[in-house]
């Protein structure tokens, strides 16, 4: 199963297994890691799983789609280029090792 790593803000790392075919949010709220809320439950609605993807991996997690990137607008934390909705990450074993980075606030 890959494995996925969120950095938070503070600096620490939290390493999961993240099964394909699943959303990389699913990760994140089934391990209980900090700072993803998925308010909405994986509808890109809410804004609130948020993460900024790691410049090493931008390019092999592709853009986001078109409805994804206007709720990117409504991000708490600011916007970047590398910002992406956790929960329209889907996971394969080709993101083995992705590194994601969670920001300061959600909400
Ligand atoms: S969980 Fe709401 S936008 Fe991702």
């Amino acid at each position: 199963m890959p494995i996925v790593i969120f950095e938070l803000p503070d600096g620490t790392e939290r390493k999961v297994t993240a099964a394909s075919g699943t959303v990389l949010m699913q990760a994140a709220v089934s391990n209980g890691v900090e700072g993803i809320v998925a308010e909405c439950g994986g509808n890109a609605s809410c804004a609130t799983c948020h993460v900024y993807v790691d410049g090493r991996h931008t390019e092999l997690v592709g853009p986001p789609n078109e409805v994804e990137d206007e709720m990117l607008d409504f991000t708490a934390a600011e916007r970047r280029p590398t910002s992406r909705l956790s929960c329209q990450i889907q996971i394969s074993d080709a993101l083995d090792g992705l590194v994601v980075h969670v920001p300061e606030e959600q909400v």
